[in-house]
């Protein structure tokens, strides 16, 4: 059974928890778009681990990580986390592969990104960790890949040719200083001798796996909204997050994917700038943050929060063929007196149920609610569906039908225990 698991918001779901626990079942999991923009938090006992670029499979004994080629790769921050790792004693020899094809985030990328965004008038608030720029040069066929690293005659003539046009743009449009050729080519050849034992051909791999019948959990990153073609562009990450970024991410075809999981937050959150159409005033995003520890697994800063929006939900499940939800963060609504799902835009006296495009519709449409009652009790201790209050019942039956999909697991705190299976 080959599943993959998609955030259905803007990032920040849950996707870290809920993978670490589907992870006992699979064979493999893998990484297929994004890079070490992802903060993807696993609690196990009391320790907390947060996973950038390794996927969160990795604290399972005897399972394959994938680092696939649509990922792309910062070795700093790889390296990094394998030392993260390494220092809380979870092995990683055997278990992580990465793809040769990976393509490689170099520092001009990561400045680039800063100075972009401060010249830009609408801020898109970036991870500011390089993913456009370098996501811009594999489409502009510049890039430098993980292979190259491995090779110093051919990593030689890319980087000469990179540097050359990047330090006379970045002289002449950004007022930068430039770059060094030997500093940089010296490092990025001794973070490539670092991942060597690593690299694979991932491609042949997973499709081995299929041959194989294995099973393989694709892990996304980020969020549906978040994704380059179906989000709220251009406030959005540059990888294709959406179910159908796993067959470019992966060399698997469509047609070994079994099953897609959505993981949705009970509520929404949001991080960097965008339209965000159920967004709370003040005081409740400062409830909701404060309860939900609403704040970027990657860069710290705070999530913006706001209610359930099934508009987005219910485009999201169709986008991914989503058959499954994990929700999550139920617990976090438990002392609310009254919730509401967003179900429907109004937009110039008009009641719309579709997700507009349209940046002058998305700025001025007012969210039509649905109020239910609060539950006011602590639902982090429940372990079965039917001990929950009613009211979450009545709560979650509607954001089902609401969205069409299922809701299989049901999640009431961060650590593995704290997980309802439905
Ligand atoms: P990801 O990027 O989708 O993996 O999500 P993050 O790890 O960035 O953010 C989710 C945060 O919520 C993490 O701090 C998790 O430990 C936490 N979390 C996950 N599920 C639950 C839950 O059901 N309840 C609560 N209270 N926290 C949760
Ligand atoms: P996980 O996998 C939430 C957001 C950034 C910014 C936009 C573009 O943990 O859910 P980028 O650095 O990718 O060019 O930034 O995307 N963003 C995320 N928001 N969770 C994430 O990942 C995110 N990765 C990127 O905040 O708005
Ligand atoms: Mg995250």
């Amino acid at each position: 059974m080959n599943t993959v698991l998609i955030g259905l918001q803007w990032g920040d779901e849950g996707k870290g928890k809920i993978v670490d626990i589907l992870s006992s079942g699979v064979d493999y999991i893998v990484r297929y778009q994004g890079g070490n923009n992802a903060g993807h938090t696993v609690v196990v006992e009391d320790k907390e681990f947060v996973f950038h670029l390794i996927p969160s499979g990795i604290l399972h004994k005897g399972k394959i990580c994938v680092i696939a080629n649509g990922v792309v790769i910062d070795p700093e921050s790889l390296i990094f986390e394998l030392e993260y790792l390494k220092k809380n004693g979870i092995s990683i020899d055997n278990k992580l592969k990465i793809s040769q094809l990976c393509h490689v985030i170099m520092p001009y990328h990561r400045i680039l990104d800063k100075l972009r965004e401060s010249k830009r008038a609408h801020k898109i608030g970036t991870t500011g960790r390089g993913i456009g720029p370098c996501y811009s040069d594999k489409i502009s066929r510049c890039g430098i890949r993980v292979i190259d690293l491995l090779n110093p005659k051919v990593f030689k003539e890319k980087l000469k040719d990179n540097i050359k046009e990047k330090s006379e743009i970045f002289q002449k449009v950004y007022n930068h200083s430039g770059f060094d050729f030997d500093e940089i080519y010296s490092k990025y050849l001794d973070y490539g001798k670092k991942m060597s034992k690593f690299v694979s051909n991932t491609p042949l791999l997973l499709q081995e796996a299929v041959r194989k019948n294995k099973s393989i959990l694709f892990e996304g990153a980020q969020g549906t909204f978040l994704d380059i073609d179906f989000g709220t562009y251009p406030f959005v990450t540059s990888s294709n997050v959406t179910a159908g970024g796993v067959c470019n991410g992966t060399g698997v075809a469509p047609t070994a994917i079994d099953k897609v999981i959505g993981v949705i937050k009970a509520y929404t959150t949001r991080v960097g700038q965008g339209p965000f159409p159920t967004e709370f005033h003040d005081e409740l995003a400062a409830f909701i943050r404060k309860k939900g520890k609403e704040f970027g697994a990657t860069t710290g800063r705070p999530r913006r929060c706001g209610w359930f929006d099934a508009v987005i939900a219910k485009y999201a499940v169709s986008l991914s063929g989503v058959g499954e939800l994990a929700v999550t963060k139920l617990d976090v609504l438990d002392d609310l007196k009254e919730i509401s799902i967003c179900t429907g835009y109004k937009y110039k006296g008009k009641i719309f149920h579709e997700f507009p495009h349209d940046f002058e519709v998305l700025d001025n449409i007012c969210p039509v609610y649905k109020t239910f009652k609060g539950w006011n009790k602590d639902t982090s201790k429940v372990r079965k569906f039917s001990d929950l209050p009613k009211n979450a019942v009545d709560y979650l039956s509607r954001l089902e039908d609401l969205i069409s999909a299922k809701i299989t697991i049901l999640s009431v705190g961060s650590k593995r225990a704290e997980t309802i299976f439905c």
